[in-house]
């Protein structure tokens, strides 16, 4: 049987039935794909693991707790034998035989008439890698290759470039807080994809510099904007490039919709009737205390963490924050944007009741090489931060849950 090479093909198994015997690891690893597919799944085994019990118990699957008997294949279009018992897999695969069920066998590949391959998807295909022959299996080899070519698709290092569908528009991305690895694995396939890519200053830096020479890099910051306010001027550059029918990816620090004014470009975009797609990232005001080992919450400590920019001062018209009620809170409060301020910030939460001994941190640069954490307490912080030099960008991290990390963490 393994004298020729195996035919790859794809089951489209909607509601046809499936038998799979054996309840074990084999199948737990198995069934989901299965149920993914729309099968009607019949598994037979006296005993289960605890997932493959819950995907009975979640109506996936129908369980029949008993042994293999003659005549459990005879109806089914696909057979997975997976039992611990080759006597029984060796009967089955007969039955299987004699049925015309295309069978795979967990214990024996020389055996069965079917493989499964290594699988993977990617934006809507699906790598399949298949040993040739079966005296030449080795599994791991196949998983390999179908790790690399589905890593490959996900993060754009591999370009199908005749037959990828380019997303049309302007993709507003995420980039995370700056760290190039924190970034999405959909941020990323698009930033490869991009024929220009709009930047802020925040946010991973690093990937442009993996872009490939036909990419047109332009920094946000360095937009010429006239008689424009600098929100317009990038606004417009997004609109015209994409009017070009170029791929435009605006790359953003953090989550787009955090501080980002993601909601004024996608307006701006829609005005002009242009696609857009937003693409979430990791915000600074979680990951950069995580990164310098401060949890925004933490159990019998903080049950809420709130989130606030401080880039006006509290007594500044301006400012949309009710900062005397955020000092009556005992969570955590998250403060982008105020290294300048925070000494008025801490001024006026002490004022309106917030202990002076509240554990403050100053994250600078956070997940970046440059990172550094320097601690206070609201009553030390405006002095130790000037001391320290702290700049921007910083997340300002005060509440208990400073204090909770083991010593070194950061
Ligand atoms: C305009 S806001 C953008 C926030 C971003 N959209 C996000 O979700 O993280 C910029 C502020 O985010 C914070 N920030 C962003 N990245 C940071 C980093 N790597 N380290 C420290 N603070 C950061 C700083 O407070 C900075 O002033």
């Amino acid at each position: 049987m393994a004298e020729h090479p195996a035919y790859p093909v794809g089951l489209r198994l909607t509601g046809r039935r499936v038998v799979v015997l054996g309840g074990g690891q084999v199948a737990q690893r198995r069934l989901p794909a299965l149920i993914a597919a729309g099968a009607d799944i019949h598994l037979v085994s006296p005993e289960a693991t605890p997932s493959v019990e819950a995907m009975a118990e979640a109506g996936e699957i129908t369980w029949h707790r008993r042994p293999y008997t003659e005549g459990d294949l005879a109806t089914a279009w696909y057979a997975l034998i997976a039992t611990s018992d080759t006597e029984a897999n060796t009967r089955a695969s007969a039955e299987a035989e004699a049925h015309r069920v295309w069978c795979v066998r967990s214990d024996d590949a020389d055996a069965a008439t079917a493989w499964t391959p290594a699988t993977g998807t990617s934006e809507g295909v699906t790598v399949a890698v298949l040993t040739t022959e079966a005296r030449g299996r080795d599994p791991r080899h196949t998983a390999a290759i179908r790790d690399a070519v589905v890593e490959g698709l996900r993060d754009g290092t591999l370009v199908a470039p005749h037959h990828r569908t380019r997303t049309p528009g302007v993709a507003l991305v995420g980039g995370g807080p700056g760290d190039p690895d924190l970034i999405t694995v959909r941020g990323r396939r698009l930033l490869a994809e991009a024929d220009v890519v709009i930047a802020d200053r925040l946010g991973p830096r690093d990937l442009l510099a993996e872009l490939p020479p036909h990419v047109e890099v332009i920094d946000a910051a360095k937009i010429p904007y006239g008689r424009f306010m600098a929100q317009e001027a990038i606004n417009n550059a997004l609109v015209e490039h994409a009017k070009q029918g170029r791929s435009v990816v605006r790359l953003k620090g953090g989550d787009p919709y955090v501080f980002g004014r993601g909601m004024e470009e996608l307006h701006a975009l829609a005005e002009a009737g242009i696609p857009c797609t937003v693409v979430p990232g990791i915000s600074s005001s979680i990951s950069v205390p995580g990164a310098a080992g401060i949890p925004v919450t933490h159990r019998g400590v903080a049950h809420e963490f709130t989130v606030v920019s401080g880039h006006v001062a509290p007594d500044d018209e301006r400012s949309l924050v009710d900062w005397p009620s955020l000092a009556k809170l005992t969570g955590t409060l998250v403060v982008l944007m105020g290294v300048d301020k925070i000494g008025r910030i801490a001024e006026t939460l002490v004022a309106n009741g917030k202990s002076p001994d509240t554990p403050v941190a100053l994250v600078q640069e956070g997940t970046t090489a440059a990172q550094r954490r320097v601690d206070a307490t609201l009553a030390t912080v405006a002095e130790t931060a000037a001391a320290q030099g702290v700049k921007p960008p910083a997340v300002i991290v005060i509440g208990e849950v400073v204090a909770v990390g083991p010593r070194g963490t950061a």
